[in-house]
């Protein structure tokens, strides 16, 4: 289960949320802290072994810290992740280490300073870079970073990208952008295929698969993988065991549909009754998505979370 823990973020990545952030939600709209901990351990009960906290930036949420410790002690729950954008990392890696987050995927689409201001809109890289270094200081058992693929943007960069994985022991993931419902103006030539990156790497070697969503790559001597996550030209839904929990109580059973089982204001026996129709009602897939066909999920990445 991905549990988003506030919509708010600091950063205003440009194919996530709009320039002006977005209007702060009634307080009494979003999940309590303890009741996004009921709804883990209700997900627990039903067989939910992994949670990734996402966001919005769940960094910014005041409380974080004690949400990650609960929701890593709730019985049944092996594994308790984090995909944060890094910047609040060189004050909070270590206590989110200690409070039992084990894993941490970082987000990072550029390794130009005035690029990554563009595309962030407010973020400054070397934020981003001192954040990093918190996290491989804090002793993760493994941090992986993200990029989102942007044809015209940062197509020439994978390479360079790519080779962080020779020069830290990190995973470099290459994202296809997701046509979300407001997510910038982006052009059918921004969607990048996420062979793309294959053509850039000819010297990447296929590994197995590690239990996420990626295609795994090696290059050669790195100490990390290379990931591809394919959603539009190599979908994955047959296999997708996800479900999403966002700030406001809202289970969606797949990220793209507008389908939403709301858990706020239950107990421990309704959230559970919710999580397993919201379960048993997973589509089979998202249908096409590309510059034309949106997602259908009626909200932007930063309300769902990923
Ligand atoms: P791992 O546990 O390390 O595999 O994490 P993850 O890749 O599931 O999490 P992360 O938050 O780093 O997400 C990376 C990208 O994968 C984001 O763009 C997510 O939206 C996307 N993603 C993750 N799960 C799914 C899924 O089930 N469907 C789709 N379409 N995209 C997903
Ligand atoms: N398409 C693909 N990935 C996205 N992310 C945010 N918005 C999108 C999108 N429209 C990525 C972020 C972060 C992860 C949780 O999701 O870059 O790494
Ligand atoms: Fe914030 Fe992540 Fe969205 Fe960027 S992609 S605006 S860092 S939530």
């Amino acid at each position: 289960m991905r549990l988003s823990v506030t919509e708010l973020c600091n950063l205003r990545c440009r194919y996530c949320m709009p320039e002006e952030g977005i209007c702060k939600k009634d307080h009494a709209q979003m999940l309590t802290e303890d009741e996004m901990i009921t709804a883990v351990e209700a997900a627990a009960s039903l067989g939910i072994r992994k949670l990734r906290i996402t966001g919005g930036e769940p960094l910014v949420k005041k409380n974080i810290v004690s949400i990650c410790r609960r929701a890593a002690a709730v019985e049944g729950i092996q594994e308790v992740c984090l995909t944060t954008n890094g910047i609040l990392l060189p004050r909070m890696a270590k206590d989110l280490r200690e409070a039992g987050v084990k894993r941490l995927n970082l987000s990072l689409d550029t390794l130009d300073p005035a690029k990554y201001a563009y595309i962030t809109r407010i973020g400054t890289l070397e934020d981003f870079w001192t954040g990093f270094h918190a996290a491989l200081d804090a002793g993760f058992e493994k941090v992986k970073i993200n990029a989102v693929l942007i044809g015209g943007f940062n197509d020439d960069e994978i390479l360079s990208l790519a080779e962080l994985t020779r020069q830290y022991p990190v995973d470099m993931r290459f994202i296809e952008m997701m046509p979300m419902y407001d997510s910038g103006d982006f052009r059918e030539a921004s969607f990048v295929p996420y062979t793309r990156v294959l053509e850039a790497l000819p010297h990447a070697q296929a590994v197995p698969a590690d239990g996420g969503v990626a295609k795994l790559y090696r290059l050669p001597g790195a100490m990390g993988n290379i990931g591809l996550i394919s959603p539009l030209n190599a979908h994955f839904c047959g296999t997708c065991n996800r479900i999403r929990l966002t700030a406001d109580g809202k289970i969606k059973p797949c990220l793209h549909s507008a389908d939403e089982y709301s858990l706020k204001g239950l107990d421990f026996d309704g959230m559970k009754a919710e999580l397993e129709k919201a379960i048993w009602n997973k589509p089979q897939w998202h249908g096409d998505l590309d510059a034309v066909n949106r997602s259908k999920a009626g909200r932007n990445m930063n309300q769902i979370g990923g």
